[in-house]
């Protein structure tokens, strides 16, 4: 297949390319908005350029890493979060080729205390979360068979993510507080990689909304402790604090965990763990720094 990813320099994209070198059979064609080494520039915006794209490289698949991620930023500039988000999902989805998407956690509320299945009411509480739901919508409505892969609190060596701001601030500061109210799943951006490679290598197409995190759960809090141990900095101490203790600019969700027994049952795959992801993550920080 000719396979066009789209958002190559962040952070899935960016994996994306690495665990491609794995799967040789495919022809690739990263791109993302600001050309770098071996990406080439596709606004996904541009209506007229990825058409133009999709033509000239006889693309099959569009897997779409590209968005806009910044939560805080979203609130003060809908409309261009609306305009990637979500406007370019009708162009991505009307090229007439398959397409595998990546949405998120945000379109739930976080009010529940149990995982969020793909059937749950959506009740997105900021404008990061509607523009993505948006998306969905938008695909979907061109593009029923694509597949959307929701997540949450990806991170990964590349780019800005709490791993590495962790990281920073444990060298930097004599002490820490981090909050312990909110409950989710740090996802390895590697992990979501392999998943989306486990919906192109199917045999079958299967398509439809899934969620995909790594297993277990854990909060903000206990997610530092871990992240400040495997980069063996022991001088911060990290308290625990209270939603109401931070302010923070954007609503952010209580639990946002996302049941994953659909991609599991549909795939036959076994999801790592999250600190068995964090582990991966850190050792190749540590061989890149
Ligand atoms: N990060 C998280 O915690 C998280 C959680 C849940 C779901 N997700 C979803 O997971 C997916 C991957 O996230 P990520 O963390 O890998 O994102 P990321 O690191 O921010 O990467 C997104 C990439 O898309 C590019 N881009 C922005 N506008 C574009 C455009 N018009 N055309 C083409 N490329 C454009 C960005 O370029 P610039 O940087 O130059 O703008 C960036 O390189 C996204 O769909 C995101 O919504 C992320």
């Amino acid at each position: 297949m000719n396979i066009l990813i789209t958002g190559s320099n962040g952070q899935l994209g960016t994996e994306m390319r690495t665990l491609s070198a794995e799967h040789p059979k495919h022809q690739y064609f990263f791109t993302d908005v600001i050309a770098a080494d071996g990406v080439q520039t596709l606004d996904i915006t541009d209506k007229t350029a990825v058409s133009a794209f999709v033509q000239t490289h006889a693309i099959d698949l569009i897997v779409n890493c590209a968005a806009y991620t910044n939560v805080d930023k979203a609130e003060e500039d809908e409309a261009t979060a609306m305009k990637i988000n979500a406007d370019a999902l009708s162009v991505l989805g009307s090229q007439g080729v398959k397409v595998i998407h990546v949405s998120t956690d945000y379109v739930f509320s976080g009010d529940e205390h149990k995982p969020c299945k793909e059937s749950d009411p959506v009740a997105p509480r900021t404008v990061y979360g509607r523009t993505k739901y948006e998306g969905e919508k938008r695909l979907l409505a061109v593009c029923p068979d694509a597949v959307i892969l929701r997540t949450a609190w990806l991170y990964s060596p590349y780019g800005n993510n709490f791993v590495k701001t962790m990281i920073r601030l444990g060298k930097e500061k004599d002490k820490l507080g981090v909050v312990f109210d909110q409950i989710g799943t740090p996802t390895y951006a590697a992990d979501l990689a392999w998943a989306i490679f486990t919906v192109i290598e199917s045999p079958v197409w299967h398509p439809g909304i899934y969620h995909f995190t790594n297993e277990g759960v854990c909060s903000w809090y206990d997610f530092t402790i871990a992240i400040l141990s495997l980069a063996g900095i022991t001088k911060c101490p990290v308290s625990p604090i209270s939603s109401e203790e931070y302010v923070y600019k954007t609503p952010r969700p209580h639990y946002s965990v996302l049941d994953k027994s659909k991609f599991k049952k549909t795939f036959g795959v076994t999801i790592p763990y999250w600190l068995d992801g964090l582990q991966r993550c850190m050792e190749k920080l540590k061989v890149e720094n």
